[in-house]
């Protein structure tokens, strides 16, 4: 069915065109009722100029692929309205900040997500086919920090809005950051002083700021700087121990800190 066009008329567009040394361009469209970023960056891309370049996937908020900056805030823009961003009838798009630029709205994604590797993001269990499904307690306190970050979608609405990623490219970031606390609570996992070991160093949990960028931008309500604060203690009281020496050899240290399950409070 045919969307009615608002009575404010036309919707006033600028659009960064090209590479990390491109230009804004301006476009001129039809408001519509519910219109939403993504719907601008579409309707850009189908009726007036082919070549423009974005990424989306879901349009639902699950995939995590549509995430621009949008007046100068970054932001998820499936489920971003223009009647909420929208200024005077006009709105800037432009990539995401802290990582390279592909082509106008799309940014390339590998060190956001080397990072997580980097920060040993992926879970590593103990257990083979043949061995019982684990249990793990929705009530226990590792189990409810583990939940309280699990349901990132990957955005890097986050990674964009850290000063510090923009001040130390190397700062692994929110996002990969809140990843290794939601397996440093999974009790089945048994990455243990490797994973707090990757964490630890300078570009790690201590070089953030927290001045709560991450957990103000996200938009699934996750709280990176939360889960960082918990990373700074947990690391903190392993290297008091001396836990982390020599962590960094994956073989010789795996479930080295089996007790690891201290959760956010
Ligand atoms: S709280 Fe930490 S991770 Fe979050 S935006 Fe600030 S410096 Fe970056
Ligand atoms: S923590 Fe939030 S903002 Fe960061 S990548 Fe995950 S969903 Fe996106
Ligand atoms: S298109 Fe999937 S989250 Fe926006």
């Amino acid at each position: 069915m045919a969307q009615l066009e608002t009575a404010a008329g036309m919707l006033h567009v600028k659009v960064w065109r090209g590479g990390q040394h491109g230009v804004f361009q301006d476009y001129e469209l039809p408001r519509r009722d519910n219109q939403t970023v993504l719907d601008v960056a579409t309707h850009i891309q189908r009726h007036l100029d082919p070549t423009l370049s974005y990424r989306y996937a879901c349009r639902v908020g699950m995939c995590g692929s549509c995430a621009m900056t949008v007046n100068g805030v970054a932001r998820w823009t499936c489920r971003t309205h223009v009647s909420r961003v929208a200024r005077d009838g006009r709105i800037e798009l432009a990539p995401l900040s802290n990582l390279p630029i592909v082509k106008d709205l799309v940014t390339d994604m590998a060190p956001f997500f080397d990072k997580w590797q980097q920060a040993q993001g992926r879970f590593t269990g103990p257990a083979s086919r043949q061995d019982p499904v684990a249990r793990v307690s929705p009530a226990s306190p590792a189990r409810r920090a583990a939940d309280a970050g699990i349901e990132c979608i990957g955005c890097g609405v986050c990674y964009a809005s850290c000063d510090v990623v923009s001040w130390k490219p190397q700062f692994l970031g929110p996002a990969a950051l809140n990843r290794a606390w939601t397996l440093v609570n999974d009790e089945r996992d048994t990455a243990g002083a490797r994973r707090l070991a990757a964490v630890a160093g300078d570009a790690g949990c201590h070089a953030c700021h927290t001045q709560g960028s991450c957990t103000l931008r996200c938009p699934k309500g996750i709280a990176p700087t939360a889960a960082i604060a918990g990373l700074k203690r947990v690391t903190a009281r392993a290297a008091l121990r001396g836990e982390l020496t020599g962590a960094a050899a994956p073989e010789e240290t795996a479930g080295a800190l089996p007790g690891v399950t201290e959760a956010t409070p």
